[in-house]
């Protein structure tokens, strides 16, 4: 099998293209990134030399390029990491999101159709569903619920299931999509809440908490996420919709104090910031349809999750030391300066 990883050198790609070359090893990966600001070369260094991956920079949306790598490759399969993925620079300047998220998706499906594929997954978001209101716990998102969007973002990652779902019914690609909640883990850009926060609390920095950090995420580590996609792309049904989520759910604040606990850091870090503007309130997944299906289930408890990524970070300072000392001081500065 020759699979093409679009986005494989950002957080859950690369956890991706790491655990597709273990588990398979006589598939062969081509990860396609044009590594934006959330690419790093330096996380694919341990496979660069490995005889059945091959790292290609190029851009989603470039048509041209896109369709030579299908030339010289003909994939079996390909599976769509490749986007801009953080709310907070959606809400900022939205149009690189548009482009990336859906042309860039349409690009991938048009070349899909023009050399043949056995299947395109296109890795989606439980925040195409919108949110969920905190006072009422029996509410999770199925894959029937309703898409309805709050932020740029997710407003491109829906336009992209939709034309997904579009190149199903009208050319019969065979397509498949999973929407996942917040994954956590190793390789997580540090503009994210967990290692955002594992990386001030090191730096004995203030821990900025959106509004009363009342807000909901259901988290699971990214190996989960990881299986779950390589099962879809193995056993699931073409044209289905795949929800995926460990009933994991937790407040910003408790997953902050519970990072301060785990460094040994005063809870008087925690700083409360302005809101997020349209911050959706809780995510839910029921999973029961993947479950079912598919026999998946997450593997990894939060507790264990958590410390294991914790140790991840301190193991693997320069990692993220030299991410945050480039270009995101600028980016810091202007999210967060005068917040
Ligand atoms: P990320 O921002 O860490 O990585 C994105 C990668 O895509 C980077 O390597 C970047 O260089 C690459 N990329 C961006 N634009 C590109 C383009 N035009 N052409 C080629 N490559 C491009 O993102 P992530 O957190 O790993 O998310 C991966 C996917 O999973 C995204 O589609 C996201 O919507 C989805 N998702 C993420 C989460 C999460 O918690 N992080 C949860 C559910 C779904
Ligand atoms: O649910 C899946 C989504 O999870 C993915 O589709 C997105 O790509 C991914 O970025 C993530 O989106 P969130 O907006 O939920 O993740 P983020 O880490 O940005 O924020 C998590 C919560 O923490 C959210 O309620 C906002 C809050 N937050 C975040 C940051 C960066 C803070 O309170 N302070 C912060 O500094």
């Amino acid at each position: 099998m020759n699979i093409i990883v679009t986005g494989g050198a950002g957080f859950i790609g690369s956890n991706f293209v790491f655990y597709m070359l273990k588990k398979h090893p006589d598939d062969r990966i081509v990860c396609l990134d044009c590594l934006t600001y959330a690419g790093n070369l330096s996380t694919l260094e341990p496979v660069m030399g490995h005889p059945n991956f091959r790292f290609v920079k190029d851009d989603i949306t470039d048509r041209e390029a896109v369709y030579r790598l299908f030339e010289e490759e003909k994939p079996d399969m390909v599976v769509n990491f490749a986007a801009e993925s953080h709310v907070d620079r959606s809400i900022e300047d939205p149009e690189v999101f548009l482009r990336t998220n859906i042309l860039g998706t349409a690009v991938l499906m048009d070349a899909c159709r023009k050399y043949g594929i056995t299947r395109y997954h296109q890795v989606s978001t439980d925040e195409v569903y919108g949110d969920l209101p905190l006072d009422r716990p029996d509410l999770f998102f199925t894959e029937e619920t309703p898409i309805h969007t709050s932020s740029p973002y997710s407003s491109s990652k829906a336009s992209a299931d939709l034309l997904v779902l579009a190149y199903y019914r009208t050319y019969g690609l065979p397509v498949t999509i999973s929407r996942c909640s917040n994954n956590y883990g190793p390789y997580h850009f540090p503009e994210k809440l967990i290692p955002l926060m594992i990386a001030n609390a090191l730096n004995d920095k203030p821990l900025p908490v959106y509004g009363k950090g009342e807000n909901v995420r259901d988290w699971l580590y990214v190996e989960d996420h990881c299986k779950a996609i390589d099962l879809i792309i193995h056993e699931g049904r073409v044209g289905e919709v795949y929800n995926i989520g460990g009933h994991n759910e937790m407040t910003n604040i408790d997953i902050v104090k519970i990072i301060c606990k785990e460094l040994g850091k005063p809870e008087s870090l925690i700083t409360y910031v302005a809101d997020r503007k349209g911050h959706d309130m809780r995510y839910a997944i029921d999973p029961t349809k993947i479950h079912n299906e598919l026999g998946w289930l997450p593997e990894t408890k939060f507790a264990d999750g958590i410390k294991k990524t914790i140790q991840w970070y301190l193991e693997h300072k320069d990692w993220w030391e030299t991410i945050i000392s480039g270009e995101y001081q600028n980016y810091y500065e202007k999210m967060y300066g005068n917040r």
